[in-house]
This record gives structure tokens, sequence and C-alpha cells, in this order.
């Protein structure tokens, strides 16, 4: 079988569970590690082989052997990165937050579908058997007409707190960071909403410590979510309709995720078992990229372009309300 060979661009934290989990997946292949330093890149490599390293990003989207790259930069850095790989013709699964707004999002995937190059934002929650078991459950009818949701996730940042969490540089604050799963949990079930609502504590750098976030829909329903860097939440997710409720225990965006069903009486509890195996998760939305690049796709019909425009509109929106601005909104006015 011929293996899809990956090289990873930035040998940050992220990266190192990405390259891990890449041993899980059979037809994967590590080829290349690039770091902005020869040094790091090869300390890097040490921990995660990977027989070409490379000293800098220029020297990974020109390595030949490459086939895709995965980009784990912080969110600050996505569209430059991404645009650099996608003008190699390299195919790019590209970390979340998949920009700093919706103008960045929408070059980058006009730049590869001009190229006609897979570009997939790494919204691994959505291929997770969780995920796939509470949206059969919900198409089998088994909460009725969705009509509430909540969703909260927050952690309190411990020294050395990494400075992407809190520099505005960096694309900084619970939104594009960890808000980001909140809003894709609610986007992904109840879809665009026709209000929203928002309210934020800043940091002392401006961004966002904690968000409160709150959705409007025409048919009657409504979602509740909250992020935050100053408290440590439980990181639990409900989704509730007419006719039955799932919660999603702490961490409901995770594969180690219960997920607990309440079929019409709110205390007849049913644990529901799904599929669970080793690793950090980050391989079951691997399998489906080579599905992907081996059909020949450019984009994800699960992870689509469309869902992360929306996504990253919605951000703009929220951002637009509370007042977070980032340097690249400049352009924008
Ligand atoms: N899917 C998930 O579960 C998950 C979890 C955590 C983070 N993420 C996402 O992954 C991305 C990276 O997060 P992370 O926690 O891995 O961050 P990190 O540990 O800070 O790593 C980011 C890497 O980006 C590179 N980089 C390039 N330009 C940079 C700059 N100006 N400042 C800082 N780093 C720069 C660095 O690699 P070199 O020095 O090697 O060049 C750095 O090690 C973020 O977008 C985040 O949202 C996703």
């Amino acid at each position: 079988m011929n293996k899809i060979r990956w090289g990873i661009l930035g040998c940050g934290r992220i990266a190192g569970k990405f390259a891990s989990d890449l041993l899980l997946v059979k037809d994967a292949e590590l080829v290349a590690v690039a770091s902005r330093s020869k040094e790091k890149a090869l300390e890097f490599a040490k921990k995660y082989p990977a027989p070409n390293i490379h000293g800098s990003y220029e020297e990974l989207v020109a390595d030949v052997e490459v086939d895709i790259i995965y980009v784990a930069t912080p969110h600050s850095h996505h569209h430059e990165h991404t645009l650099l790989c996608l003008k190699h013709n390299k195919a790019v699964l590209c970390e979340k937050a998949f920009a700093i707004n919706s103008r960045q999002a929408y070059e980058m995937i006009t730049e590869a579908r001009s190229r006609n190059i897979f570009l997939m934002e790494a919204l691994w929650s959505k291929f997770l058997p969780h995920y796939n078991m509470v949206k059969a459950m919900i198409s089998e009818g088994k909460l009725g007409k969705l009509m509430s949701m909540q969703a909260n996730f927050g952690f309190k940042p411990v020294d050395p707190i990494p400075q992407r969490i809190f520099d505005p540089a960096l694309g900084g604050g619970t939104l594009l960071d960890i808000g980001i799963y909140n809003i894709f949990f609610v986007h992904s079930f109840l879809g665009m909403p026709d209000e929203i609502q928002a309210f934020m504590k800043p940091a002392s750098t401006g961004v966002d410590e904690q968000l409160a976030v709150q959705f409007y829909y025409r048919n009657g329903a409504l979602a509740q979510m909250l992020s935050s860097f100053s408290s440590n939440l439980a990181t639990e997710a409900d989704i509730a309709g007419d006719a039955g409720r799932i919660r999603l225990l702490s961490r409901f965006y995770e594969p180690s995720t219960t997920i607990h069903y309440y079929p019409g009486k709110i205390d007849s509890l049913e644990a529901i078992p799904f599929s669970k195996e080793g690793g950090w998760g980050y391989q079951y939305q691997v399998r489906h990229v080579h599905e992907c690049l081996k059909q020949g796709l450019a984009e994800s019909p699960v992870m689509t372009h469309k869902d992360t425009l929306e996504l990253m509109e919605l951000m703009d929106r929220i951002r637009k309300i509370v007042g977070i601005h980032y340097n690249a909104d400049k352009l924008d006015r």
C-alpha cells in the first residue's frame, strides 16, 4: 500500500501529540519535521523520528518527499504558513482555529481551490467515535426536536503559561483556542444562529480571559457557551430536545468522554457505549484525510470549507460584539 507522507510544520506541543498518533495509522509515514531552528527540529525528531529534518519552513515546503503538511503553529500564523504550503502545491491539514478571521480563512480556501489542493481544518473532534454516536442518535430521533444546548470549556493555565494563551499577536484569548470547541459543537448540531449575544472579561492584554456567548434561533432553539482561562470548568456539554437529552461528561470534545442519555424522564439515565482506542484521538482525522487524498478530493465532505468559513464568521461576530481585536483585522476595515 502506498503510504501518505506527512510533514510537520512547527515543533510545538500539539505537533508532538499529532506525531505520536500518526504511528497509529498504518498507511501514514512521518517523513519530515520542520522548525524555525534546526536544533529544535533535531530534538523533536529524536522523540518522533523522521528522515528529513528541516531548520526552516521554506525547506519543508520544498521537500519533494512530502505529500501533506500539518500546520501546527499558533493561530496567528496559520494564514501565512498554510499559504506557504499551498503555493508549493502541498496539501494541508491546518490546526484550529483555522485563521484569525474569516478574511484570512477565505483567502486560504480560495488559494487551495484555485490549485485543486486538499485543505482541511484539523477539527479533530468531528471525527471521533462519540461525536458520530451523538450525531447518529440525533438523526434517529432519540432527542426529538433539538431545543437547547450548553457547552463549556475552561481551565486555569499554570506556569509556565504558553505565550500564545494571552498574547494578542499570537491570536490569544479563550475564543480561538478553546471556545471554538463550544461554538463548533453548537454550530454542528444547530447551524448558524439568527442572533448572538456575548460578554467577556478581558485579560490584561485585552484578549478574552472569560467569554459567555448565547445563540438564538428563530425555530425556538437556544444555546449557551462559556469559555474560561480564569477557572477550571467542567468542560461538559448538553444537547437536549423535546424527547430526551444527551450529556457529554468531561471532556466533551475528547475521545475519553462518556455519553449519558436521558430518554424522556430526567432521571432515567443510560450510559451509551462507543468504541475507544488508544492514543490522543488525532488518528481518526488522519484516517479521514487519507481517504480524501486517496479519492483525489480537494475538500473534506465532513469538515467542509463551508463549516470552517461559518465557524470563522461566528467567531468574527462574537469578537465584534465584545471588542476583541487582532492586528490582522486592521486589513478588513
Ligand atoms: N487539536 C488540539 O487538540 C489542539 C491542542 C492544542 C493546540 N492546538 C492548536 O495548535 C496550534 C499550536 O498550539 P500549541 O499548543 O502546539 O502551541 P506551541 O506549543 O506554542 O507550538 C507552536 C509552534 O509554532 C511555531 N511557531 C511559529 N511561529 C511562531 C511564533 N511567532 N511564536 C510562537 N511559535 C511559533 C513554533 O515551532 P518552531 O519553533 O518549531 O518553529 C512553536 O513551537 C494552535 O493553533 C492551537 O489552537 C490544537
